[in-house]
């Protein structure tokens, strides 16, 4: 490997919307752990966002992102090249996954939750457990990480909201029909749309099936120190960023997350309208 630091190595879209960057970052892949995250900067005159690791390689000394470009920075990530490097790079943070034979695990993934759902897959697998994945998109050009997902899972459910592929339906619809059917489920993980493991965790805690969900609060230093990443867990206040981003589904504060997640809503929409003016 012959890039330097934060040197994008591999530039490629996923989908119109879709950005995954490989990224030179020996020092991170060498910890690196399912489950965590980075904080990056684009520029100098950039703001700082986490996003999960959908791949690190310490062999190849390279780490690997995906980002939905829907702000001024995941806007400006997708613009990236080979070639080009990022300002600042920091991580890994947060707690990784908790990797134990749980038994049969389900993972639930949807939209770009998915990259962070691979390596997620990847790690229970090799951890022995029987692994069922259940992913989705709102149509089939919007599923990414399908045939990843599917070399490293036991059995793999595809759902679309549009009916385009797999199921015509919502993950929570075959999670559903898999405790219906009696599925021996010791554990379910679940990563996407806050709505979304909001229904599998109300989904799942009648029947008393520990689940586990990714969170995504807005975040600012990624160390512990801001108090942005605050959520609300059995009651009781955590940093998604150092106590997380993994929680217990049954014990999150949903509606306060999803208050807290829109915050900032006028003020990104105001700088994306400037970014897109200037550019
Ligand atoms: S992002 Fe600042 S405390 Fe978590």
């Amino acid at each position: 490997m012959c890039a330097n630091v934060y040197d994008i190595v591999k530039a490629e879209k996923l989908t119109p919307d879709v950005t995954r960057l490989e990224i030179a970052a020996p020092h991170i892949a060498k910890k690196a752990m399912a489950g965590q995250f980075v904080m990056l900067t684009v520029d100098e005159h950039g703001e700082r966002i986490p996003l999960t690791m959908a791949d690190f390689s310490p062999e190849n000394g390279t780490i690997t992102i995906a980002a939905l470009e829907i702000g001024k920075t995941t806007k400006k990530l997708g613009t990236l090249k080979a070639g080009d490097s990022l300002f600042s790079l920091v991580g890994p943070l947060g707690l990784p996954t908790e990797l134990k034979n749980h038994g049969t695990v389900v993972c639930v993934g949807g939209g770009i939750g998915l990259a962070l759902m691979y390596p997620v897959v990847r790690a229970l697998k090799q951890a022995g457990n029987q692994m069922i994945s259940i992913i989705g998109a709102k149509t089939k050009d919007l599923l990414i990480y399908e045939d990843e997902i599917e070399d490293v899972s036991d059995e793999l459910h595809v759902c679309t909201d549009d009916g385009s592929k797999g199921h015509h339906g919502f993950v929570s619809d075959v999670l559903q029909k898999l405790i219906d059917d009696k599925r021996d489920i010791n554990v379910v993980y679940a990563v996407g749309p806050i709505i979304m493991m909001k229904v599998i965790a109300n989904l799942t805690k009648p029947y008393n099936i520990h689940t586990v969900v990714s969170l995504n609060p807005i975040m600012v230093d990624g160390t512990g120190m801001c108090g942005s990443c605050r959520v609300i867990i059995d009651g009781e206040t955590k940093f998604g960023c150092v106590d997380g981003p993994e929680f217990d589904g049954h014990k999150v504060d949903f509606e306060n997350l999803t208050a807290r997640n829109r915050r900032y809503l006028a003020e990104e929409e105001v700088s994306l309208r400037n970014f897109k003016e200037a550019g």
